[in-house]
């Protein structure tokens, strides 16, 4: 098949696949994205982001969190938003972004995203030197990690700057605020590394009182204090994630972490910034309808009955596109009204009951999150009905759904 022939032309899947006509193309044989058309995709099973609304919610973060920057968290794929797209839109209004795996940080310079990027998880294995020479900026809390960059640094003949995390009671990762004087200390005598950052992470930010976040916050100032008592400096010390950023001012210090907010939801429901917008929206067409009588049943188990002659669609989306298999009581859009999941989600499809909505044709649009005229789903319903959270549901839509990216230019 030739780009021009009028068929649709398909790019293969993965986070930044994107579907596109073959009219009109560029040099390439793809239409540019704004010229995307979701429609021709083959199966119409998509993830729209829209960019303008990240960076709309980056803006509001940081006039909330002014003067404290705002680095974008865009880990696990922006959490399911596709890292590298929005570490572009961001890309000129970010000081920095952050990523836990070294791996995604490589990812993004080898997409030409030339920011500070910081990376969370601390886990480098023999990986150091690279680190170093895709100008990663390594957060850390192992003296074996402290020599192993300053040696890489000295072959180069370099300084690596980096950041040293404090465990402040997450007890997952970072510095016992007791042993960190002597980390301190041991990153003294090691000219290839100079500490640029202190950081620690709250485990109950979101938690119904603060009490527990303050006492975390107080241990981690007990560590800037010593450091700066030492002469350490210019330090930039992070601490908020999205909901002590949002909650607690005192916590903002010289950067805020976000990653939910960014992308329009809210790690609790004590947490709330009126004016973020959700930037996905999930979406499927009916592929075909079939007519049940009562008792007859649906899917795999047979768990599912008709209890009176139903409508039943079938739709293109399943667990392995990260729709949750155990759902209690969910729902879709379809013609701007609400039609029950019924029956076990399957790998590759799932059905809904279209019994009460008008009209109903093979073809039509099937929202699972997103908006359908008055009616909405959000991330926090399709999570409650999975009795999951709302950073599982964005995290876990997969790969093989193709993102279609909107910007304000279109
Ligand atoms: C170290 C660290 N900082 C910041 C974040 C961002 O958290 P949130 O998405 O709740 O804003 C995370 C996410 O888990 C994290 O692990």
């Amino acid at each position: 098949m030739r780009a021009g022939d009028g068929l649709p032309v398909v790019r293969p899947l993965g986070s930044e696949s994107v579907v596109a006509v073959a009219t009109p193309v560029g040099s390439d044989g793809f239409v540019p994205f704004a010229q995307v058309d979701m429609r021709t995709s083959i199966r119409p099973t998509v993830a729209e982001v829209d960019l303008a609304v990240i960076k709309r919610n980056f803006d509001r973060l940081s006039a909330l969190v002014a003067p404290s920057a705002v680095w974008a968290v865009i880990k696990a794929d922006a959490y399911g938003h596709g890292a590298v797209s929005v570490a572009r839109a961001l890309s000129d209004r970010c000081g920095a972004l952050a990523v836990s795996l070294v791996e995604e940080g490589l990812e993004l310079r080898s997409a030409g995203v030339t920011v500070p990027i910081v990376v969370l998880g601390a886990f480098y294995d023999h990986c150091h030197a690279q680190v170093i020479e895709e100008g990663l900026t390594p957060v850390i809390y192992d003296p074996i990690d402290l020599e192993l960059f300053a040696r890489a640094a000295a072959d180069r003949a370099r300084q690596v700057e980096v950041h040293i995390k404090v465990d402040t009671g997450m007890s997952r990762l970072g510095v016992d605020p007791t042993t960190f004087p002597a980390l301190l200390d041991y990153a003294a005598t090691l000219p290839g590394v100079r500490v640029a950052g202190l950081c620690t992470h709250f485990a109950t930010a979101d938690g119904p009182t603060a009490d527990e976040t303050e006492a975390a916050l107080q241990r981690f100032r007990a560590c800037v204090n010593l450091a700066v008592k030492r002469g350490l400096g210019p330090l930039t010390n992070h601490a908020a994630n999205s909901a002590a950023a949002v909650r607690l001012a005192d916590t903002r210090m010289d950067a805020v972490r976000p990653g939910l907010a960014l992308y329009g939801a809210m790690p609790s429901p004590v947490v709330a910034v009126a004016e973020l917008e959700p930037a996905l929206r999930l979406s499927t067409r009916v592929m075909a309808v079939r007519d049940i009588s009562a008792g007859v049943t649906v899917s795999y188990g047979a768990r599912w009955q008709a209890r009176r002659p139903s409508r039943i669609g079938t739709l293109p989306i399943g667990y392995a596109d990260g729709y949750p298999r155990h759902v209690e009581s969910a729902e879709v859009l379809v013609r701007g009204h609400r039609a029950p999941v019924v029956g076990a989600v399957c790998m590759d499809m799932m059905m809904v009951d279209l019994t009460d909505v008008p009209h109903v044709s093979v073809g039509d649009t099937v929202t699972l999150i997103g908006r359908d005229g008055l009616q909405r789903i959000g991330v926090d319903d399709l999570a409650r009905w999975a009795g999951t959270i709302n950073y599982e549901i964005l995290c876990g839509i997969s790969k093989r759904v193709p993102r279609i990216y909107k910007d304000r230019h279109e």
